[in-house]
């Protein structure tokens, strides 16, 4: 990215002259503060050290390939999407109509159920996955305020943390050795608490090996115990926006039962501002709805105030790369996944992947290669996910390192 100095403003290199045009006609009643020289200096070795970590990045799920720059002229509002973006709003700075179209097109990605009656769906813009976790079992919550939450021990860290704000009861569960939840626990456990309506926290696509809970698998376990009250949330941070753009998803949306889903924005689609999606099935989101006179809205969502930058960031990505795109996008993402686990197992390196997932897993890397690369490692295992940036040149890098750092390991120990 290009970017050079301007009354201590740096700025990225513009899409567009027009919005080098924006960017100058900013009415300021306030003259810019002028930014001290040292500070000035520490914004650029910021720039300069986010720049060169960017290659390294390739153990966290967050696409780095993008460029908002055309959205920069928008900076220059204070605009917030407080409220309800289907309901009016006493802040008319908002982009509730691109939060709209986001959630359809969200909508159309998870096949939620088409409005009629009184079926249909809610959402909005999140701040995260984490927060549309939270409003997911929130609304399970408010349906069956008695019930008991069930998820793998594969399951973010996070939801253990919701589940204790929220005062639910809550059960961990045994994943199988893929990161699958074990559905025969899941069985045996609902069987001894089937009084209780269960809560299921499915992970689609788990946080260090990609794993995809089976919506269909665990709608059998209900109907085999004749459990008729139940509630599902699909936690699919990263996989939401892979699944729905390959030949052979797994059972994870609304079709295959799902009551709400949660998707992270600035992971596979790819945003520098953290956000995400929540969707719910509409019949369960009337109940929690209230009418607040001071911002003219219905208290719909979690957070008050709410960026009204995700949902813009979200839509222009929607709209650039188009369905087309974001299959591509996917796909190439699903055939680098691939090739590094070939590179790896060349290499002598025992890594494997779950099906549909961008997730490499492999043995944690010996230290050296944790100093360069930035990954995620948990107890044995590390990984690499092959997110947009991480080109097969990456791959070949890291592969090379890993490969290098084992065999000075075992010529140290030997010698
Ligand atoms: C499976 C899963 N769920 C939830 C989250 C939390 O999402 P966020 O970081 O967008 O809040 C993550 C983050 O990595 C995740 O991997």
């Amino acid at each position: 990215m290009r970017s050079s100095e301007n009354g201590g403003l740096i700025l990225c290199g513009f899409a567009s002259e027009d919005a080098r045009r924006y960017i100058f006609r900013t009415p300021v009643n306030t003259p810019r503060p002028k930014l001290p020289a040292d500070d000035q200096r520490k914004l650029d070795a910021l720039h300069t050290r986010l720049s060169g970590l960017r290659r390294y990045y390739v153990g966290y799920p967050c696409n780095e390939d993008f460029d908002f720059s055309e959205l920069l002229p928008f900076f220059e509002f204070a605009i917030n999407n407080v409220g309800d973006p289907f309901g009016g709003s006493n802040i008319p700075l908002n982009t509730h109509e691109f939060e709209r179209e986001v959630l359809a097109d969200f909508a159309e990605f998870t096949h939620a159920p088409k409005e009629n009656g009184k079926d249909g769906w809610w959402g909005y813009v999140t701040s995260g996955g984490t927060e549309g976790n939270m409003y997911g079992l929130y609304v399970a919550r408010e349906l069956f305020p008695e019930g008991i939450c069930y998820f793998s021990e594969d399951t973010h860290y996070s939801v253990a943390k919701v589940l204790r704000l929220q005062h639910t009861r809550n059960i961990m569960l045994k994943s199988q050795q893929n990161g699958e939840l074990d559905y025969t626990d899941l069985r045996e456990t609902l069987r001894i608490h089937r009084d209780v309506p269960p809560i299921i926290f499915a992970n689609i696509g788990t946080t260090m090996k990609g794993a995809v809970d089976s919506l269909a698998k665990i709608r059998a376990v209900l109907d085999d115990l004749a459990i008729t009250n139940s509630y599902i949330h699909a936690d699919a941070a990263l996989s939401g926006m892979i699944l729905p753009f390959v030949e052979r998803p797994q059972s994870w949306n609304f079709a295959a039962g799902a009551d709400s889903i949660a998707i992270s924005g600035h992971k596979m689609l790819g945003s520098p501002l953290p956000s995400g999606v929540v969707l719910a099935r509409k019949s369960h989101v009337d109940r929690i709805a209230r009418s607040i006179e001071y911002i003219g809205a219905l208290d719909t969502t979690i957070a008050g105030s709410r960026s009204a930058f995700g949902p813009l960031f979200l839509w222009y990505r929607l709209r650039t790369l188009g369905r087309e795109g974001i299959t591509k996008m996917v796909r190439g993402s699903l055939e680098r996944a691939a090739y590094a686990v070939e590179a790896l197992r060349a290499r002598g390196i025992d890594a494997w992947r779950n099906e549909n997932s961008v997730t490499v897993v492999f043995p944690r890397p010996p230290e050296a290669v944790m100093k360069k690369w930035i990954i995620a490692p948990k107890r044995g295992i590390g990984h690499l996910i092959t997110m947009p940036h991480v080109t097969k040149d990456i791959v070949d890098e890291f592969v090379a390192d890993f490969a290098a750092s084992i065999a000075a390991e075992k010529k140290s120990r030997t010698s």
